[in-house]
C-alpha cells in the first residue's frame, strides 16, 4: 500500500469520470481513481502520459482509500440510483471521521437528502453536487452546483475553483445550500435545457415545414442569431447539427436522424417538482412531454393517416429578413418566459426548503461550462443583482421591457403555426403562460364555484372578506 497522497478520489470513470478525473489532473492535483472494471483505471493513466504523474489506479477500494490524504474526498460519478447506495455502502465502512462523499452524478434531489440524512451522526460529510457540461465541460471545465453542509464545501472549493469552467476570470460553481440544494438547481437546470431545446426544434420545425427552408440556409440564419441576444451554446451547437452532411449519402445529417427524442428523467423530475410546489413551469413540461410524444413513432404515423383529411391554412410565414427577425424574436421572448419559470420553481422550492438559494449565483454559474450557457444568464444575475427581491422574472426590470417588445412576435408565430397545423407545444404553452400571468382577473372563480357545488369547498369574494360556502340549487 502506498503513502496516501491523493488529493481526491473518483468512483466510476465513465465518460463523465473519467473526463472530471483528468481535468483534475490536469490542474496539478493528484486523483486516486477507481473504477469496477480495474483495467478502466490503469488505462486512465496509460493513456494520458502527460497527465499520469497526478493519476493513481487502484486495483481495490482499499487501496484506493488508502491512497487519499485526509480528510478523504471521495467523488462518486456513477449512474443515478441504487448504483449511488452500492457504492456508498461499500466505501464508507472504509472512511473516517471528517471525510467526504460526493455523488457528482444527475441525481434525483429527494434521493440527496434522503442520503444526506443517513450519514448525518456517522462523522462523516455529504454532498450532492450537480455537474453541467457533458463530456468536454467535465474534461475542461464544467459548471458546479454544490449542495451539502457548506463547512464541507469548504475542503472541495480549493479543488472545485480550479476544475470548473471559469466565466471572466470566475470560476462557475458555488455552494447552493444544504443537503438537496445543488442537485436540484441541476435538475432545473436540466428541464430549462429541455424546453431551451424543444422551443429550437419547434423553430427549426417552422423553418422546415412553413418556410420550405433548407438546413445549409438553417445553419446561416442560426450562426446569424448566435451573434445577438440568442447567443449560446445551444444556438451554436444548432447551427453545428444543421449544416452537417451524412459522409455516406452527403444528406444533411439531421434529415438522416429519426425524430425520436430519448431522456434520462431530470427534465421530468422538474416538472414534477415544480407540480409538487404548485409552480406553473409549462414550457418545460411541454418540452418534457413533446419528447414522449416524439418517442411514439408508430403511433404518430398511423394518427397522420387517420386525420389525413384535416384542412389547415397555407402556412403565413415569410422567409424575408423581416419574417425571420419575427422567428428570432418570438424564439427571445419564449426564452425568457421559460427560464422565468425555472426560476420560480427554484424560488419556491428555496421557500419550501428553507435553502435560501442565491438564485443571481445561480444564474452567474450557468454563464459558462454548462450547455445552457449563454449571455442571457449574465441579464437573470444582473437582475438579482444586489439582493434585488425578484418575485417573478416576467416582473423584473430587465426583463419587461423585452417581453412587452417581443410578445407580438411571438403571438403571431404561435397563431400562424396553429393555424398552419404545425405544432409549437412549447413556444404556445410560453404565450399562454405569460397571458395567464399577466391576467388581473382570471376564471378560476367560475372553477372555485363548481366545487363548491359539488364538494362545499368554498371560495373568497371580491366583495367581502371570509370564506363562504354557498347554497347552490340542487343537480
Ligand atoms: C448537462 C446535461 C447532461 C445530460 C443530461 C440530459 O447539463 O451536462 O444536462 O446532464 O445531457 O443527461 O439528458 P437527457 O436529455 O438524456 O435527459
Amino acid at each position: 500500500m502506498g503513502t496516501a497522497s491523493a488529493d481526491i478520489g473518483v468512483i466510476g470513470l465513465g465518460t463523465m469520470g473519467a473526463n472530471l478525473a483528468l481535468n483534475i489532473a490536469e490542474k496539478g492535483f493528484t486523483v486516486a481513481v477507481y473504477n469496477r472494471t480495474v483495467a478502466k483505471a490503469h488505462a486512465l493513466k496509460s493513456d494520458n502520459p502527460e497527465l499520469a504523474e497526478n493519476i493513481l489506479p487502484a486495483g481495490t477500494l482499499q487501496d484506493f482509500v488508502a491512497s487519499l490524504k485526509s480528510p478523504r474526498r471521495v467523488l462518486f460519478m456513477v449512474p443515478a440510483g441504487p448504483l449511488v447506495d452500492e457504492e456508498m455502502e461499500k466505501v464508507s465502512p472504509l472512511l473516517s471521521d471528517g471525510d467526504v462523499m460526493i455523488d457528482a452524478g444527475n441525481a434525483d434531489f429527494n434521493d440527496t437528502v434522503r442520503r444526506s440524512k443517513a450519514v448525518e451522526g456517522t462523522g462523516l460529510h455529504f454532498v450532492g453536487m450537480g455537474v453541467s457540461g457533458g463530456e468536454l465541460g467535465a474534461r475542461h471545465g464544467p459548471s458546479i452546483m454544490v449542495g451539502g453542509a457548506e463547512h464541507t464545501y469548504g475542503t472541495l472549493q480549493p479543488i472545485l475553483e480550479k476544475i470548473a469552467a471559469q466565466y471572466k476570470g470566475e470560476p462557475c460553481v458555488a455552494w447552493l445550500g444544504p443537503d438537496g440544494a445543488g442537485h436540484f438547481v441541476k435538475t432545473l437546470h436540466n428541464g430549462i435545457e429541455y424546453a431551451d431545446m424543444q422551443m429550437i426544434a419547434e423553430i427549426y420545425g417552422i423553418m422546415r415545414d412553413g418556410l420550405g427552408l433548407q438546413p445549409d440556409r438553417m445553419a446561416d440564419i442560426f450562426r446569424d442569431w448566435n451573434t445577438r441576444g440568442l447567443a449560446s451554446y445551444l444556438i451554436e451547437i444548432t447551427a453545428v447539427n444543421l449544416a452537417e452532411k451524412d459522409p455516406d449519402t452527403d444528406k444533411p445529417m439531421v434529415e438522416l436522424i429519426t425524430d425520436e427524442a430519448g431522456q434520462k428523467g431530470t427534465g421530468r423530475w422538474a416538472v414534477i417538482e415544480a407540480q409538487k410546489l404548485g409552480v406553473g413551469a409549462t414550457t418545460i413540461e411541454a418540452a418534457v412531454s413533446a419528447r414522449g410524444v416524439s418517442a411514439r413513432r408508430d403511433e404518430r404515423i398511423a394518427a397522420a393517416r387517420v386525420y389525413e383529411a384535416v384542412k389547415t391554412e397555407p402556412a403565413e410565414f415569410a422567409g424575408d429578413e423581416d419574417g425571420l427577425a419575427e422567428l428570432e424574436a418570438a424564439l427571445e421572448t419564449a426564452k425568457i418566459i421559460a427560464y422565468a419559470q425555472g426560476y420560480a420553481t427554484m424560488a419556491s422550492a428555496s421557500e419550501e426548503f428553507a435553502w435560501n438559494l442565491p438564485l443571481g449565483t445561480i444564474a452567474e454559474i450557468w454563464r459558462a461550462g454548462c450547455i445552457i450557457r449563454s449571455h442571457f444568464l449574465d441579464d437573470i444575475a444582473k437582475a438579482y443583482e444586489g439582493g434585488a427581491k425578484v418575485v417573478n422574472l416576467l416582473q423584473s426590470p430587465a426583463f419587461v421591457g423585452r417581453v412587452s417588445k417581443g410578445q407580438a412576435a411571438l403571438r403571431k408565430v404561435v397563431a400562424s403555426a396553429s393555424l398552419a397545423g404545425i405544432p409549437v407545444p412549447a413556444l404556445s404553452a410560453a404565450l399562454a403562460y405569460f397571458d395567464d400571468y399577466r391576467r388581473p382577473r382570471g376564471t378560476t372563480n367560475l372553477t372555485q364555484a363548481q366545487r363548491d357545488l359539488f364538494g362545499g369547498h368554498t371560495f373568497h369574494r371580491l366583495d367581502k372578506d371570509g370564506v363562504f360556502h354557498h347554497h347552490w340549487p340542487a343537480v
